[in-house]
């Protein structure tokens, strides 16, 4: 195998989905705090009130804020060299536009991080997880305000100047590309919206919406390369990277209609990646906006901002792949941020996102040869149903199947000559789905008894994958099997 020495083997959450605490200690409403429970076949809903007798599954998450001490203490367990949370901005500035922090919520990651220290484990902290100030939601229609760039820089200033002895890994945005797409509608842009299904809240694709999209995307790309070169200010230790949701995008055949249609698809990984990674819109940007029918507008240093903030490595999420074709008469499949046609060679996960571990080798080829700095994976895993036994045990070889034919994978892509440096797993402790809001869909080493109505002891309990990805750390990803 030819993983380095200090290979970053970890795993992978997000505050909203797994911290609970919504209102301890001073903490803050954020816009997933608005989202209710559903199911595979069962839209959540986004509430502008929170509602007595409705569930919000962020509210409890899995409760890691009373529990971070036996949480970690199991991930030290497994061996993890890295460890990927979010900050849940609500903890520390509860509106996102106050001038002075909440002491509660600084406290609470400082005893994180700590914890985590004193195991050797590495923070990679994501600053920006889908957890916007539901207030800057309401007053002011989110990121589509440029105000929210200097919210953002007061919130991360704060953060590096508290943290700087802790954290050296850090992520402005987590899948900033999802602005792009009606599902980022309000998870990463908090525009404002009427109540209703969540997912379909995303509003259609008018030129209207599509370019809301758009000037907000480049608010945050301007955030974000304040934020890395604030970030080297402070601390010139710290590794600023980017995180993008990745998926391969194949033609579904070889008619040059679909190549050109999947290359143009395969955009929604390259775009933002090229403007944080390159420091500069790319050549493909004027006709994009121009098909669109919208402009961006941008303010006279903004050029130079974007500039003077590339980020030192590239971060994304990986879980699947599908398909693009000019052609309607053919099966449609569901996924991770995009929707696509299904491929015939792939099977598909109980949520019916195909799983195609040839195509992480792929991507990150691809990725590598545009960029050429060092990759992370952040996000990659099984959301599958698990079954608890009598005895306390959880049998998932399919869970370890899933991320052994991965991590072959990931191995390939460094005989390739890729510069892949670290590997956190997907809700490496059962968490919240993101897109349907249930427990059942678990991705964890660990299981952790809650079902998707909110009842369970929270007790964790040890996975078959938990001792299997134990022993793929102490061997650097040589024992596989
Ligand atoms: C990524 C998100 O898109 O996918 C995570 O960054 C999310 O927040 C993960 O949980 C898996 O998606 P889901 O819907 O299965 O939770």
């Amino acid at each position: 195998m030819s993983f380095s020495k200090d290979f970053f083997w970890g795993g992978a959450t997000a505050a909203n989905q797994f911290e609970g605490a919504w209102d301890t200690d001073g903490k803050g409403d954020s816009v997933c705090d608005h989202m209710t429970g559903g199911t595979v076949d069962r839209h959540r809903y986004f509430t502008n009130t929170i509602q007595r007798d409705t569930f919000y599954p962020s509210h409890e998450g899995i409760d890691f804020y009373h529990r971070y001490k036996e949480d970690i203490a199991l991930f030290a367990e497994m061996g993890f060299r890295m460890f990927r949370m979010s900050i849940n901005w609500t903890r520390i500035y509860p509106k996102g536009d106050e001038k002075v922090p909440n002491q509660k919520g600084l406290e609470f990651y400082r005893a994180v991080f700590r914890e985590c220290k004193k195991y050797g484990i590495e923070p990679l902290v994501t600053i920006s997880h889908y957890e916007l100030p539901y207030h800057l939601m309401n007053k002011y229609d989110g990121w589509v305000s440029r105000e929210c760039i200097d919210f953002y820089i007061r919130y991360c200033n704060t953060l590096f100047t508290e943290f700087k002895d802790y954290v050296k890994y850090w992520l402005t945005f987590n899948e900033i590309n999802c602005l792009t797409m009606s599902i980022g509608d309000i998870l990463s842009g908090g525009f404002r919206c009427e109540d209703g299904p969540a997912q379909v809240m995303g509003l259609p694709d008018t030129q209207e919406q599509l370019s809301k999209r758009y000037q907000a995307l480049h608010h945050q790309f301007v955030a974000s390369a304040k934020a890395v070169k604030l970030g080297h200010e402070i601390n010139p230790e710290f590794k600023i990277g980017c995180m993008v949701a990745g998926g391969c995008i194949y033609p579904y055949s070889c008619n040059p209609e679909d190549v050109l249609l999947a290359q143009k698809e395969m955009r929604m990984n390259y775009f933002c990646g090229d403007v944080q990674v390159r420091g500069e819109y790319p050549y493909y940007t004027a006709r994009m906006l121009e098909e669109y029918g919208i402009s961006i507008r941008m303010e006279e240093g903004d050029k130079e901002i974007l500039k003077s903030g590339k980020v030192d490595f590239y971060s994304l999420s990986y879980y699947m792949s599908t398909c693009s074709t000019v052609n309607k008469d053919v099966l449609k499949t569901s996924g991770n941020v995009v929707m696509g046609v299904k491929n015939p060679y792939l099977k598909s996960s109980d949520w019916g996102w195909q799983i195609d571990p040839q195509g992480l080798r792929y991507l990150l080829n691809e990725l590598y040869g545009r960029y050429q700095i060092p990759i992370m994976i952040v996000e990659n895993g099984l959301g599958a149903i698990d079954k608890l036994e009598a005895d306390g045990t959880i049998h998932d070889d399919y869970r370890i199947e899933y991320l052994r034919d991965h991590i072959k994978q990931m191995d390939e892509a460094i005989k390739d000559g890729v510069d892949l440096i670290g590997y956190t797993p997907w809700g490496c402790i059962d968490l919240v789905s993101l897109s349907t809001g249930e427990m059942k869909k678990r991705y964890g080493f660990i299981y952790v008894d809650k079902n998707n109505d909110g009842d369970g002891t929270l007790d964790r309990f040890r996975k078959d994958s938990f001792y299997w990805y134990k022993k793929v750390i102490e061997s650097n990803g040589e024992k596989l099997d």
